[in-house]
């Protein structure tokens, strides 16, 4: 795991050391079931390129409210910093990562005092988003995440960013040695160049609003969501036939993958396969991945994918749904799909998980079963929002065949001296619209 950029690259920084030794280290109330978060964790790291030599826990104790430090300079207690150092030494560790959120300046104390690198849970998936980001935009999008998140930690490491920043002195500013001086030209070089991809992504974005908005103006169609490793590709790749990237491994999905499902003969829609969501998702992701979830989000319906079989699996859907909360997702366009049934013995896992998402449909995108009533389900759902209607549209309202054509589609047409006759299907939204020219 690096989170230093590579030199004169604009590309986003990523896992570069394979199996990184790393000691995970967790800051936990006494009812937070440490061993599941410090699985997570671990995998996160996997994730990243590490490996997971050594764990320690510290119990917070009970007059400390849940994600406050033990102590403000080193998060952990003095006593459990020195037996973080013997650990360190003793398994040759790497790298200490943390399952809670470290200042900066907790960070560097830290540092100083177990000998390694450390590093907290958001910097971890940072990193992961890094080596995932396929293409420009979600490269640019990491890269942002990245700088924000790390320039608080700057120790004049981020010189050669000059060359992209596009000026400020050019190159030669690594050799002025360090300080606060070098410091303060870091600084100003990571804020320039904070700027230069915040423009190129609004640019970026404002394309692909403009694109998406046509197309789901035009098509109704379903996003998949979910917590990471919850079977969304698995999913596509079933419903659709197709061969998106499935992967036991964690986000191996970032850049939206859209394919054609034909939810009953003669009748496909589009489903897209979104960036797999995770507990305390740093928020500049959160933002960043907007855009690239637009896509989804604009979805006509979402389906939320939850692995069932999952321990977690109630907190992970409380995640999810809070994530897409923020981003603004009515509740009445999500659909759950509790996927992974085949794994799971006990019916009541699945009645419990069935509370927080009402009407979700049980699925195993493995063995097959009940994607056709998953299917049934989506192409209910479509007919319920779209309407079919027989029109009349005289030759001087021209303008309202080509609304038709951009919003709706054509069942059938015939062009006759008095105008347009047709049988069509529009969003339900639409219908006022066409009142005047309803011929039935
Ligand atoms: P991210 O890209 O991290 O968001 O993951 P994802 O939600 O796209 O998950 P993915 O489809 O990559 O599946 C994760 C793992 O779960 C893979 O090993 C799949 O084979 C497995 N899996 C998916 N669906 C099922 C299922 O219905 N049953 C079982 N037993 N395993 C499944």
């Amino acid at each position: 795991m690096s989170v230093v950029p590579s030199n004169g690259s604009s590309r986003t920084t990523s896992t570069q050391i394979p199996s990184e030794r790393v000691l995970t280290l967790g800051v936990y109330g006494a009812s937070v079931p440490a061993e599941r978060r410090l699985a997570e964790l671990a995998s996160l790291v996997r994730a990243a390129g590490g490996d997971v030599v050594h764990t320690m826990v510290q119990r917070r104790p009970a007059n400390i409210p849940e994600d406050r430090p033990i102590t403000s300079a080193t998060y952990i207690g003095s006593g459990k910093v020195l037996e973080v150092a013997h650990a360190v030494a003793e398994h040759e560790v790497q790298a200490v990562v943390f399952d809670n959120e470290l200042s900066p300046a907790q960070i560097r104390e830290l540092e100083s005092r177990v000998g390694c690198r450390v590093l907290d849970r958001s910097e971890v998936i940072l990193d992961i988003f890094a080596s995932r980001a396929r293409t420009k935009e979600a490269s640019l999008q990491v890269e942002l995440a990245q700088l924000q998140y790390t320039a608080p930690r700057l120790r004049g490491m981020w010189s050669h960013l000059a060359r992209q920043a596009g000026g400020g002195g050019g190159g030669g500013m690594a050799t002025r040695g360090p300080g606060e001086q070098q410091l303060e030209i870091d600084r100003r070089i990571v804020q320039k160049r904070i700027l230069l991809l915040k423009e190129r992504l609004a640019q970026i974005e404002a394309r692909r609003e403009r694109q998406v908005e046509a197309r789901s103006a035009r098509s109704w169609g379903v996003g998949l969501v979910g917590y990471t490793n919850a079977g969304k590709s698995t999913l596509l790749n079933a419903l659709t036939h197709a061969e998106a990237y499935a992967a036991d491994q964690l986000f191996a999905t970032l850049d939206t993958v859209s394919r054609r499902w034909e939810v009953q003969p003669g009748l496909a829609i589009p489903l897209s396969d979104t960036v797999g969501f995770v507990r305390d998702l740093p928020h500049h992701l959160v933002t960043g991945f907007r855009s690239t979830l637009a896509e989804a989000l604009h979805a006509a319906l979402l389906l939320h994918v939850v692995d069932a079989s999952h321990p977690d699996a109630e907190a992970q859907v409380k995640v999810v749904q809070a994530v897409l909360a923020e981003l603004g997702v009515p509740e009445h366009r999500v659909l759950g799909v509790l996927n992974k049934c085949d794994q799971v013995a006990d019916p009541l896992v699945l009645a419990a998980l069935g509370q927080l998402l009402p009407g979700a449909v049980r699925v195993s995108a493995v063995t097959g079963e009940g994607l056709e009533k998953l299917a049934r389900i989506v192409a209910d759902r479509r007919s319920e929002d779209w309407a079919e209607l027989q029109v009349h549209v005289p030759h001087d309202q021209g303008a309202l065949v080509a609304r038709v054509n951009a919003r709706g589609e054509v069942v059938e047409e015939r062009w006759e001296e008095d105008g347009w006759h047709a049988t069509v299907r529009v969003p339900r939204g639409m219908v006022p619209q066409l009142r005047e020219v309803l011929t039935l």
